[in-house]
């Protein structure tokens, strides 16, 4: 089968796309990375994909005259490069339902939550703060409710007395990157394989 072209859509720092172009690099994953697209122009990430040699894009959307415009901008990026999947990772945009109706199925979110707990931002923050003693992360399809797509897999991590917000976003952040190529994997299995090319 040959590679499944994914897209990453961040705005930050990029960790979890770099563990996904590590899980295609090593071949734990049958895809490679087409392109990176950040709404935040010094985005971390940026670089960090630029030092893989990955084709970055930084698309700002007060250059649209529309939230609508913006995201066709995305994606004709997207349909450029034959993306099949596009992967959100730590994109901070609340993605609108033409956007969303258009990739459904073949876009999908890493959120740092056991959900349907936490929803939306700062999610480690709201479950320490709740007392968790069971906190982790999940990776869903995206639908048009925020956070409330299909779940595909998900992972915990143990909160203990001695844990501070800190270690405990740390240790789901660990779990993400392990989780995010993984459930990557089951998506192509289940929904993407195509014949030998
Ligand atoms: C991660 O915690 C992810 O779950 C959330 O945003 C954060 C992005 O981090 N959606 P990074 O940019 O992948 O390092």
């Amino acid at each position: 089968m040959s590679k499944v072209r994914l897209g990453v859509l961040i705005s930050g720092r990029g960790s979890n796309m770099k563990a996904i172009v590590e899980a295609c690099k090593n071949k734990s994953i049958p895809a490679e990375v087409k392109i990176v697209i950040s709404n935040k122009k010094n985005a971390l990430g940026l670089e960090l994909a630029e030092s893989y040699g990955i084709e970055t894009k930084y698309i700002n959307s007060k250059d649209y005259p529309s939230k609508e415009a913006y995201e066709a901008a995305i994606t004709s990026v997207l349909d450029v490069h034959n993306v099949e999947l596009t992967c959100l990772a730590g994109y901070m945009k609340v993605l609108g339902p033409k956007f969303i109706q258009k990739h459904q199925g073949k876009l999908i979110n890493i959120h740092p939550s056991l959900l349907p707990a936490f929803k939306g931002l700062d999610a480690q923050k709201q479950a320490f703060e709740y007392g968790v003693k069971i906190a982790g992360c999940s990776v869903h399809f995206v639908d048009e409710t925020v956070d409330g797509g299909t779940i595909i897999m998900q992972d915990i991590v143990h909160v203990t007395d001695t844990d501070t917000l800190d270690s405990m976003t740390n240790n789901i952040l660990k779990k993400e990157h392990i989780l995010y190529p993984k459930a990557i994997n089951w998506v192509i299995e289940n929904h993407i394989k195509r014949g030998t090319k």
